[in-house]
């Protein structure tokens, strides 16, 4: 059987400790199914700076580019929050030159209600029941990319600041294709976010996305002004299947998305490139480094591990595998051990003892 080569970037706070946990379900994966994985390992963002004076590395920027997937555990830290001013977007950070070099533009971000943590979710539960949807985010374009951008000063006076909102026609195409394309997958219901009411890079947007439409019937599709779709997301949720969001209401609307959810740390998110068959896609937990809480063992492996279900499901088209990986998950929130930020006392590698228990029943 061939090799299946995954890059493993484990970053910065509990990045690593959640990693580990990964590493652990895919060890278990491949005694039972006995796939062929190979492990690299690469330092990137705060690690790779100490390490390197760089935020990535151009080897680690090859290897990920040979690779059949990159696993990062997260990444980030005040301590290297403004070591490049001048820099672009890549330069000041790890893993948006790796997301820009690898053009992994379709950035997956589910966000999925479970029953037994509804008492963790700000919303009713009467709301979140049924709720299952995707955020697919543009990754490597728009305002957060595109130039001129930068901050004018007289001296030591600061005059102005700006960034350019602006996205070029085969930027929008390929990200709306894979929108309707996972819709298509799904409960066929695209909804594509904007601002059309006051933008000119909005009114572009829309009507390159609604210029497609008709080359999937089969896909209920609508316009949605981004902040109406804020607010819907929060009285209605359940009305969505896959929201079409450029990078910053991507951004954005998906974190809002993730309060659905319960927790943070819940969360996975896949970026992946036109075809991810034939290109490594960079899968990673939502959650952020949690600096407070780093080394303790107390963080949440889910997001990590269901990073892993997206990989194994996008990546490899190994659908049986991400389907007992979320069915682990599914149940240790029935069971438990949970971690304290879904009120429980468990540590993280006892979540992951039971997820593993799952997958060795289950399989
Ligand atoms: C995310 C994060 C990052 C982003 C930050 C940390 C650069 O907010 O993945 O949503 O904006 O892409
Ligand atoms: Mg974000």
């Amino acid at each position: 059987m061939k090799e299946i080569e995954i890059l493993v970037l484990p970053g910065d706070g509990i990045g690593p400790e959640v990693m580990l946990q990964a590493l652990r379900v895919l060890e278990k994966i491949s005694d039972i199914t006995n796939l062929p994985f190979v492990i690299h390992e690469d330092l990137i963002h705060g690690q790779a700076w100490d390490a390197y004076g760089t935020f990535c590395r151009d080897e680690t920027v090859d290897r990920a580019k040979s690779v059949d997937a990159v696993l990062v555990g997260a990444v980030g830290g005040e301590q290297w929050g403004n070591l490049v001013p001048n820099g672009t977007p890549e330069e000041k950070d790890g893993l948006i030159r790796l997301r820009k070099e690898l053009d992994v533009f379709a950035g997956i971000r589910p966000a999925k209600s479970y029953s037994h943590l509804r008492e963790r979710s700000p919303y009713r539960h009467e709301l979140l029941r049924e709720v299952d949807l995707i955020v697919l985010r543009e990754m490597c374009g728009g305002v957060m990319f595109a130039s001129p951008r930068g901050i004018e000063k007289d001296g030591a006076q600061l005059i102005r600041g700006f960034d350019t909102a602006a996205y070029n026609l085969e930027e929008v195409r390929r990200h709306a294709h894979f929108g309707f394309q996972l819709a298509r997958q799904r409960n066929k219901h695209l909804t594509s976010v904007d601002k059309a009411n006051v933008m000119e890079s909005g009114v572009f947007w829309r009507e390159v996305v609604s210029g497609l439409a008709s080359e999937y019937p089969d896909v209920h599709f609508e316009n949605m002004y981004a902040d109406n779709c804020s607010y819907q997301l929060a009285i209605n949720p359940k009305q969505f299947d896959v929201i079409l969001a450029d990078n910053l209401f991507g951004d954005i609307l998906s974190d809002q998305a993730a309060a659905l959810s319960g927790s943070l740390g819940m969360l996975a998110s896949a970026s992946l490139p036109d075809d991810p068959s034939n290109s490594p896609g960079i899968y990673e937990p939502v959650h952020g480094t949690a600096p407070d809480i780093a080394g303790k063992n107390i963080a949440n492996p889910i997001g990590m591990i269901l990073s892993l279900a997206l990989m194994f499901e996008f990546g490899f088209s190994m659908q049986e595998i991400s389907e007992k990986l979320h069915l682990a998950v599914e149940e240790v929130t029935r069971t438990g051990p949970l971690t304290p930020d879904l009120g429980g006392l468990g540590t993280t590698s006892e979540v992951t003892d039971a997820i593993l228990h799952s997958l060795e029943r289950n399989f």
